[in-house]
């Protein structure tokens, strides 16, 4: 199977990049599955059900979220009749939304889809081993799930490697999101898992995690009251990780894919 993870939406430079490429990556490539970080697609706060929906019109099959999930206060209404929309399953218990998601893809493969928050920097939360533990049971790889991505919203490195390694050999995938810089660690682990620290933001660049640059530059020079953080608007770069599966739903090729101004571009030659 041929999956496609991009990290999170920053604004409307991120929205347009994404619909701007994906139908085309999908058509091209055959993607099988793709799962968008979308917690800061409304102007870097949160998701509207309108944004959601042009997300998933232009080809993804699964948005999940994170600390932003709620900003926009519609998404805890929304959130109940849109079964493809994911937030973190460690929540607290009676928070809306899920945790998971089972995606059918064209062929009628089973994508067991899972989003769950780091614990270190963040703001405190149920322990996500547990949650993520709690999701794979219910739908396990290779019985009730042909493929399982798992979206670590997290800021800790560690706490995203340890996750990793918690669940190699469980899952297809295991990606980080969050701290909106991609990182190099794409690679396969011992049982079969592919594993990216960081897949970076879909946004603009040229910003400081996406938001225009003066504002967060003043903040640590001056410790007084400012003004809010706005979305950069200058245009978006997509960023992400494809991933390639066998049929026993474990890895067999990972690889970074980055097009638009700012980095350097990559993509899966194999799969031209
Ligand atoms: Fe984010
Ligand atoms: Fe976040």
């Amino acid at each position: 199977m041929r999956l496609l993870f991009l990290g999170d939406v920053v604004g409307r430079p991120g929205r347009h990049v994404i619909a701007d490429r994906l139908p085309r990556l999908r058509e091209r490539w055959r993607l099988d599955c793709v799962v968008v970080n979308g917690e800061n697609a409304a102007g870097g706060f949160g998701i509207t059900e309108a944004i959601c929906d042009e997300i998933l019109q232009a080809g993804a099959d699964a948005v999940t979220l994170g600390n932003h999930s709620f900003d926009q206060r519609e998404a805890l209404v929304f959130i109940a009749r849109q079964p493809r929309l994911v937030r973190p399953a460690n929540y607290p218990s009676g928070t809306p939304g899920r945790g998971a998601t089972v995606v059918e893809t064209r062929d009628g493969a089973r994508v067991l889809v899972v989003n769950v928050m780091g614990r270190l920097f963040m703001d405190a939360m149920d322990d996500p081993f547990a949650a993520a533990e709690r999701e794979l049971s219910a739908c396990p790889l290779g019985e009730a799930a042909d493929a399982v991505i798992v979206d670590v919203h997290a800021e800790a490195t560690s706490e995203k490697q340890a996750f990793a390694h918690f669940l190699d050999g469980r899952a297809s995938l295991v990606v980080g999101t969050h701290t909106h810089a991609p990182t190099a660690d794409h690679r396969i682990l011992p049982g079969g898992t592919a594993y990216l620290s960081d897949a970076g933001m879909c946004g603009d660049y040229d910003s400081v995690l996406g938001m225009q640059k003066d504002e967060p530059l003043r903040r640590f020079l001056q410790k007084t009251p400012g003004s809010r953080l706005e979305a950069a608007h200058g245009e978006g770069t997509l960023c992400g990780l494809a991933v390639e599966t066998d049929a026993r739903g474990l890895a067999t090729l990972v690889a970074p894919v980055r097009f638009g101004p700012h980095l350097e571009e990559t993509w899966p030659r194999a799969w031209d």
